[in-house]
């Protein structure tokens, strides 16, 4: 099959791999009809994100057709058109028991790299370095994709790919970010650092939860336009964030952030600097930004991922605050029933962020587009049959 690979930083390549196949009973294999770059791929593509190897297969955003299925797989049947969740999680253990699917205990099998990074392992995810799981990608004709079951949302409707795909991850993970934030219906003012995708779901997903109003920052002006079609007031990052937001707030500020950025935020040459001389893993400017604004007693949101170990955070502000943090990777399972059903009610429509629709074989000119934010680009779905 065809299948885009990683062959170092800032390389990716289109290249004929081994067809998937069936490992373990609870395995399903699935025929992919569309993939997505996400802004974690950025991070992977940048070569910022540790335990990479030559050859990985990248992509955590798909669907399709399942094509076969493992002798211990009762929900899902071969001829099923599914989503596929980007965190594999068992759906027995612990932390699956209680819906944090994202710290499952069973699906990575190199928990003890995860260990030494983290302390505790997080679970296997599709096309997302060795320290979780080493997994294929779906950037890929095929996918091999475990506890079946768990995972795979059933999409029994006629919506086309485009409107579905995002439910693998960054609808979830926009929800998931909005949901942290505590919301009032009505009264709460919800500051999203980042028009990327993430953030555009973040947007919706905090207007959807009742935010009486949203301010989205960025510096790329038609990912701010898309903003304000949301209905978000926006700013741009280039401004002085802090006085605009108490401007917006009665001087209060916003009652939660949410850092849709994550560790390759741009506006800090101290960062890009530091980050350079790898005297710090990650760039964690708008994190910094959300703390320092964020009203005393708030809540800062931190969907942004985050590799390593961050300089200069503002502990000092986030403790005399009284600030609440909520941040993970996304709990995919436990969201993306709920969220097809409000796609299926007409709710939201996510499709509405897609800007470039290529075949797989133009992943490798994708890449620098998506992550250089150039050509208006804002989402990127592949066809991998084109
Ligand atoms: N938690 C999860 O499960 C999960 C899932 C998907 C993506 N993510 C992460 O979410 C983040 C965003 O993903 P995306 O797909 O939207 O990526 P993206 O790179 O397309 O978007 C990031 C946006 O942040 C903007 N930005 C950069 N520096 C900024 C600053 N200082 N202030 C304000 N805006 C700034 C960029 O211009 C860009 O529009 C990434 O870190 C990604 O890894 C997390
Ligand atoms: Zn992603
Ligand atoms: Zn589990």
């Amino acid at each position: 099959m065809k299948a885009l690979v990683w062959m170092g930083k800032k390389k990716v390549e289109v290249q004929t791999v081994s067809d998937p196949a069936i490992l373990l009973p609870r395995d399903c294999i699935v025929k992919i009809t569309s993939t997505a770059i996400c802004g974690s791929d950025i991070h992977l593509y940048d070569g910022v994100i540790p335990t990479l190897e030559k050859g990985d297969i990248l992509g955590h955003e798909f669907m399709g057709e399942v094509i076969e299925v493992g002798k211990q797989v009762k929900r899902i049947k071969a001829g099923d058109r599914v989503v596929v969740p980007f965190t594999i999680s068992c759906g027995r253990c612990t932390h699956c028991l209680r819906q944090q699917f994202s710290a499952c205990d069973n699906t990575n099998p190199n928990w003890h790299i995860a260990e030494t990074l983290l302390g505790f392992p997080s679970a296997g995810m599709f096309g997302y370095a060795h320290m979780t799981g080493g997994y294929a990608g779906g950037q890929a004709q095929y996918a091999r994709v475990p506890h079946a079951d768990t995972g795979l949302l059933k999409i029994e409707n006629d919506l086309p790919d485009e409107k579905v795909l995002f439910l693998s991850d960054i609808f979830p993970t926009g929800y998931m970010a909005a949901e942290n934030c505590q919301i009032v219906p009505g009264q709460s003012v919800v500051a999203v650092w980042g028009c990327g995708p993430v953030g555009q779901f973040a947007i919706r997903s905090a207007f959807l939860l009742g935010a009486a109003k949203v301010i989205a920052i960025d510096s790329v002006p038609e990912r701010r336009a898309l903003a304000g079609k949301a209905g978000a007031i926006t700013l741009d990052s280039g401004d002085d964030v802090m006085e605009e937001l108490k401007a917006l707030t009665g001087g209060r500020g916003p009652d939660a952030s949410i850092d849709a950025v994550g560790m390759e935020a741009h506006g800090s040459a101290y960062d890009e600097f530091k980050q350079a001389l790898k005297l710090e893993t990650d760039r964690p400017y708008a994190l910094r930004q959300a703390m320092r604004c964020t009203r005393k007693a708030g809540v800062v949101s931190v969907p942004g991922v985050y590799g390593g170990f961050l300089d200069k955070i503002p502990f000092g502000a986030a403790m005399n605050k009284g600030l609440t943090f909520k941040m993970g990777q996304t709990h995919m399972q436990k969201y993306m029933g709920p969220l097809l059903k409000l796609i299926e009610d007409g709710k939201i429509d996510p499709s509405v962020i897609i800007t470039h629709r290529l075949p797989l074989s133009e992943a490798p000119e994708a890449y620098p587009m998506f992550t250089k934010k150039t050509d208006g680009c804002i989402k990127v779905v592949l066809d991998p049959a084109a």
